[in-house]
């Protein structure tokens, strides 16, 4: 899965059918995330489905279990366990909990999150849905940084889905679903290569990198 003994290190968190997951692991075996690895896949609930899939593949998976505890408490064992695992970049795929500032501030710059619209339209829970009701012609999705808010830091990669007339919110987020499965591995590539800055809100591509 490697390619060298510096791979760097992916932290997966999931707490749904974890097919972002899937998406970024299927680029890390085929070379599309250049040396990287996914030293764990971690979830907040034992029943996601993305916990038993990483185990099929042999991907280290665990559960640090959310329901009846306090989120500091919680969040403090997650960064515990992604620390254990050596993770240098955590991708929340379908993780559907806010982080507390403590966790966010143990990986400055190194969450990344997935949304499925374009930001900062239809942020928070059903996205999709809102961008139907809105009557939003072009909807699509987000790879961004993860600070101290709700779907908000710096932008690293958008792909656009049009709306089409016919859609319903099923039909929508299939298309949408294709979109964030080229979108996030694309998304980690880049930031794992290093070759930008961030200026204010700017993810700014080194002059190699821009197409
Ligand atoms: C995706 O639509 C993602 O954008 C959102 O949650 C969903 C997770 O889907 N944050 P999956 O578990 O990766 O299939």
């Amino acid at each position: 899965m490697s390619e060298s003994a510096a791979a760097r290190r992916l932290g997966i968190l999931l707490s749904g059918r974890g097919s972002n997951f899937l998406a970024i692991a299927d680029a890390v075996a085929a070379g599309r995330i250049p040396n990287a690895e996914i030293a764990l896949v971690a979830a907040n609930r034992g029943e996601a489905p993305g916990i038993a899939a990483a185990r099929s593949r042999g991907l280290p998976a665990e559960v640090v279990e959310a329901k009846g505890r306090g989120r500091a408490a919680h969040d403090a064992e997650m960064v515990e366990r992604l620390h254990a695992h050596g993770v240098e970049l955590v991708c929340l795929a379908g993780y559907m909990r806010l982080l507390s500032p403590s966790f966010v501030q143990a990986f400055p710059n190194h969450i990344l999150n997935i949304h499925p619209s374009l930001l900062p339209a239809f942020p928070g829970l059903d996205a999709q849905r809102q961008a139907l009701e809105y009557g939003a012609l072009v909807s699509g999705c987000t790879v961004h940084f993860v600070d101290d808010q709700l779907d908000h830091g710096v932008i690293v990669l958008q792909r656009t889905v049009e709306v089409l007339p016919a859609d319903d919110e099923a039909a929508l987020s299939a298309r949408i679903l294709e979109q964030e499965h080229l979108a996030y591995p694309e998304a980690i590539a880049r930031v794992l290569s290093g070759k930008y800055r961030i200026a204010g809100r700017r993810y700014v591509a080194a002059p190699a990198e821009r197409s």
